[in-house]
Order: C-alpha cells, then structure tokens, then sequence
C-alpha cells in the first residue's frame, strides 16, 4: 500500500494517477475528506494534516511507502517531521520526499533551507530501528508556473513575469511523478537523491515565444518587480514568500547556472527523456484559451 501525500495538488494527483496506472493499491491523503477531490473510485481517500502528527495515525497505518509533499513554505520542515515521526511509528518502509533544487547544492535562501532542514529530520528519524528509509528529489522550476500566465494571456495576450533573461531547464510535473513512481515502485533507491530537470534551459522569452505559436497569436512579454508578480501569485493562491524567493534566486549566478544545467538524472532514474515545455504546453493550451 502506498500512500501520497500531496494528492490533490499539481504533482501529488499525478503520483496518484500514474501508481494507480500501474497497478498500485493507492491511499490518498487529504485534508477536507468531505470534498469530491476526483482522484477516481480506485483510491481509498484519508483524512490527515501534516501540521497535527496524531491525525496521520490512521492514514499511515498498514502502508509500506509514500509519497511526502509539502508545501514549501516554512511549515515544510515540521510537517516533513511529523509525517517520518508517524511514519516510524506505524512501521513505514520508505518515504520519497519531493525536494528542491537548491538542497542539492546547499543554497542559503529561505526555500531551499526549509527543505533541507525536512530533508535532516527524514534523516535522523530514518537512522531510528524503526525508522523508514528515504529517497530525495530535487526538481528545479516547474513547466506548470506557467499556469500563473493563463488569466493574463487569455484577457491581455500578455505574460507579466519577472527575471525573463535566467534560463532554467525547467521539468514537467508529469515527470517529477514519474520519478516519484519509480522510486516508490523499484528496487534500490533508498538513501538516494535525484537532482532532476528537463531537457532544455529555456528563459522566458523562449517559452512564452513557445506558448505564442501553440496558441497561434502573438503574446507581448512585459517585464515586472520580483514584488509585484509575487503579489499577483499570491491572489492565485501561492506563497507569496516561496515565489518572492524562487524568483529572487535567479538573481544569483552560482543559482543560474545550476537551474539552467541539463542532467542525465531523470533518464536514468526513469528510462526515457523528460518532456519538453511545449510538450507541457500542447497538454494544456485549454487554460491559455
Ligand atoms: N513549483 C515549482 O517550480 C517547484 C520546484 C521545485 C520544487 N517544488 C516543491 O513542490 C512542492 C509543491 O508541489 P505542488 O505544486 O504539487 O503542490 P500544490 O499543487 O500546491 O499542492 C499542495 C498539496 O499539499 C497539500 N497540503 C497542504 N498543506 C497540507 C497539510 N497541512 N496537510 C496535508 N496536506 C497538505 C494540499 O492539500 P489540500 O487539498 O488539503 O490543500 C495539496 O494537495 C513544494 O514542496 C515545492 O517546494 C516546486
């Protein structure tokens, strides 16, 4: 039994899906169980809250692996402390924690400190008898932040973004799941982590060009404050700090360079290249329309 965490977020639906594809007997851990989450009649749906350890009891009981996302704010590093603690206690085999990419390189900015510490504690409490394993994936930019583009390309035919010059070879979260499904469903990957991205570095401009010729109209590209398309995600629902930090970073060279790499990592972890942006795009021209 697998367990996911996450399950009706961006990424966490599409571990669901593709486990469920695969055959897996799937847990899905909700917080609001009294809502139609649509995760399909295969998946037993559990309550649970990552910020209350004792209402994961039920939820972990009786699972071999999950799948742990959280949100990637500063509660990241106790709910990934309280998700192992209840894990080890309910004789959890292995967790595969969605990380980010500046845990790999030990990046000082608020984001990537709140992971790493969640990444420590899945450590120390997997060094415990009763402790579970764990995997780490660390995903650069998600081809999906363009979603925060649909609203404005659909009523102004315009993107308004900040830091349009950094390229980022930015991973689609179909694939940061497949990568989740292959370290929860294959052998070997325990005390492992995978720095994954996709297969080019593209900036701005080149994916709201790519955007403007799917969608066959041209799209103006305006260049805005750090601030104020944070402010703008924020309404959308997203972290106004996380976003404030995400985008700051490409400020920094050293952070630059290493969003914009092109690794081997997900094709090897999962045995085919990662999709490109305009696959993402094609997939979902529906929202920009
Ligand atoms: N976006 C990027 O470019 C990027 C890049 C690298 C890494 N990441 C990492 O990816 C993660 C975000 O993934 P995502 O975009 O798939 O997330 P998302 O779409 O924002 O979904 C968040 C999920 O977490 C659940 N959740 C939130 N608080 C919870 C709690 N207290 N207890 C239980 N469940 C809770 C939500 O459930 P409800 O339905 O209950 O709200 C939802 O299912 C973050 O850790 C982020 O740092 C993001």
């Amino acid at each position: 039994m697998i367990l996911v965490v996450g399950a009706t977020g961006v990424v966490g639906r599409e571990v669901v899906a593709q486990l469920v594809a695969a055959g897996q007997e799937v847990r899905a851990l909700v917080r609001d169980q009294g809502l139609d989450h649509g995760l399909g009649g295969e998946v037993k749906v559990v309550p649970g809250d990552l910020g209350r350890l004792d209402s994961l009891t039920d939820a972990l009981t009786g699972v071999d692996s999950a799948f742990l996302l959280t949100g990637g704010g500063p509660e990241t590093p106790l709910h990934d402390a309280n998700f192992a603690t209840a894990a080890a206690r309910a004789g959890v085999r292995h967790l595969v924690k969605l990380s980010i990419i500046g845990a790999e390189y030990g990046f000082t900015d608020l984001v990537s400190t709140w992971h790493l510490a969640g990444e420590r504690a899945l450590r120390q409490i997997g060094e415990r008898p009763d402790g579970p394993q764990w995997t780490f994936l660390r995903p650069g930019e998600f081809s999906s932040n363009a979603r925060l583009w649909a609203g404005p390309v659909k009523e102004r035919g315009a993107v308004f973004w900040a830091q349009v010059d950094p390229k980022v070879a930015v991973i689609d979260p179909r694939d940061v799941a497949a990568a989740a499904v292959t370290a929860l469903t294959t052998e070997g990957h325990e005390g492992k982590t995978y720095r994954i991205g996709g297969p080019q570095a593209l900036d701005v401009r080149e994916r709201v060009d790519i955007l403007a010729a799917a969608l066959g109209k041209p799209l103006k590209l305006v260049e805005l404050p750090i601030a104020d398309v944070a402010q703008a995600a924020e309404r959308a629902g997203r972290q106004r700090l996380v976003v404030e930090t995400t985008l700051g970073n490409l400020t920094r060279p050293e952070f630059q360079e290493k969003a914009s790499q092109v690794l081997p990592t997900f094709e090897e972890l999962v045995g085919r290249p990662p999709r490109t942006f305009e696959n993402w795009v094609t997939d979902h021209l529906g929202i920009f329309r």
